[in-house]
């Protein structure tokens, strides 16, 4: 087999037999296929795409270039949750401890933020003494007693995604929706969960900015899912603005805490009950409305609260600060952001809202970045707020004061005002189910 009749056959828009894309994956991930020539094969996926069939052949070949969790020590149904990225979406912090509740495991591996959007992994960091990086054995033994936990990806996950992301990158091979739905779904698969909910975001804090390109990416992934046999649903949910008002790693951590007091903004709360209700539907737990009603009573009733304490106390974490978020390290310098005339915020642009809080320090531009955990945004208007000139929009955080004039300028270059109220958008547009 020649690689060149690869790219040949998938220019000319033929399909790609399994033995080929086999022959292609393991060929590059042992370094015997040049860069070249795998940039003319992504791009002729790019123009041609790829049919169910070799998505799926491709998401498990790449999944299987690497470690394959094999979470079997772990008994029950184990349920897994992807975000493709938003802007304040610390939905996974809030959701883990309340589908543990209601007794589904929670065994999951998340990542580092880069660029505009966060990690939940750096959010759990800003909670001092909780340890992300745990061995194979401590990671089941935490899910086995409580029923959850979240832990920094490991081991040698997925090399043929990192090779090919990279190369994408510098190839301008990123959107393409069979590519972005193998890269997901291998990362996904080779972290072992019996089921799994996407939370697919569209709007301008978004990786897909429209709806028709979210729609056709989850039914992507949903059928990669078909294809290998895990059961795979996933949700349609709105990212044209900050999800909940706090942006920024700490100030993210107290209002997950306040959501699981009961008290989190609507948005936010209205969210995570319509994910995590889909996971319990995922793990056989009832219909949708059953377990909306589950979802509902373990956060009001305090036991998702409880979990999320008891996860916290087993990684090392102090689960006073729990129970007392105010003694959260603060940011040395604040300031009011107010706004600049009167009306409604029409428009709240979420990437703007994500740069503005890494440019107080909250984000890494470059992997190796550090983070000012302290840093962030916490806003006190939304979208469809009516606001007078000098009313406070939001509150800026950051260790670094010079940071705070630019992130100032970005902030209010991302808000749009009008006379009259937007049209209120759904948390929802659509749920797709395996
Ligand atoms: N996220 C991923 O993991 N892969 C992509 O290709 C795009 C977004």
């Amino acid at each position: 087999m020649r690689m060149l009749e690869l790219i040949v056959k998938k220019r000319d828009g033929q399909h790609l037999t399994k033995e080929e894309l086999s022959f292609w994956i393991d060929g590059y991930v042992k370094g015997e296929i040049p860069d070249y020539q795998v940039s003319a094969l992504l791009m002729a996926i790019y123009y041609q795409g790829m049919s169910d069939e070799e998505l799926g052949n491709l998401t498990m070949l790449m999944a299987r270039s690497g470690d394959m969790a094999d979470l079997s020590p772990i008994q029950g149904c184990k349920v897994d949750k992807h975000s493709t990225g938003g802007v304040g979406d610390k939905t996974t912090l809030i959701i883990g401890p309340m589908v543990a509740a209601c007794g589904v495991k929670v065994a999951k591996m998340s990542g580092r933020g880069l660029g505009f959007t966060g990690g939940t992994i750096d959010k759990l960091e800003a909670i001092p003494g909780f340890q992300t990086n745990l061995d194979r054995d401590t990671f089941f033994e935490i899910v086995n007693q409580h029923g959850i936990s979240v832990a920094g990806q490991s081991g040698n996950l997925v090399p043929a995604d990192k090779k090919l992301y990279a190369l994408r990158d510098v190839t301008g091979t990123v959107e393409s929706i069979p590519l972005i739905a193998s890269s997901i779904m291998s990362k996904k698969l080779a972290s072992g969960s019996d089921a799994i909910l996407l939370d697919v975001k569209t709007g301008s804090g978004a990786f897909m900015k429209n709806l028709e390109d979210a729609v056709a990416l989850a039914k992507k992934m949903t059928a990669i899912g078909r294809h290998v046999g895990r059961k795979v649903s996933a949700m349609i949910t709105n990212m044209d603005e900050p999800l909940g008002n706090a942006i920024g790693n700490t100030l993210e951590i107290i209002e997950a805490i306040e959501t699981l007091n009961g008290h989190g903004p609507k948005d936010l709360t209205e969210l995570c009950i319509d994910l995590a209700a889909e996971m319990l539907v995922l793990a056989e737990k009832g219909t949708r409305d059953e377990c909306r009603e589950l979802a509902k009573d373990s956060l009001y009733s305090g036991k998702a609260l409880k979990k999320w304490k008891e996860m916290v106390a087993a990684q090392g974490g102090d689960p006073d600060l729990i129970d007392y978020p105010q003694r959260f390290q603060k940011a040395s310098a604040e300031k009011t952001v107010t706004a600049p005339q009167e009306g409604y915020i029409s428009h709240m642009d979420a990437e703007g809202c994500g740069i503005t809080a890494s440019l107080l320090g909250a984000g890494r531009e470059k992997k190796e970045d550090s983070i000012d955990y302290t840093a962030g945004i916490v806003l006190s208007a939304k979208c469809g707020d009516f606001v007078k000139k000098g009313d406070p929009i939001a509150t800026l955080y950051t260790s670094d004061p010079k940071r705070i004039a630019e992130a100032e300028k970005k902030l209010l270059d991302s808000l749009t005002f009008s006379a009259n109220p937007p049209e209120k958008l759904p948390m929802v547009y659509q749920w797709i189910t395996y």
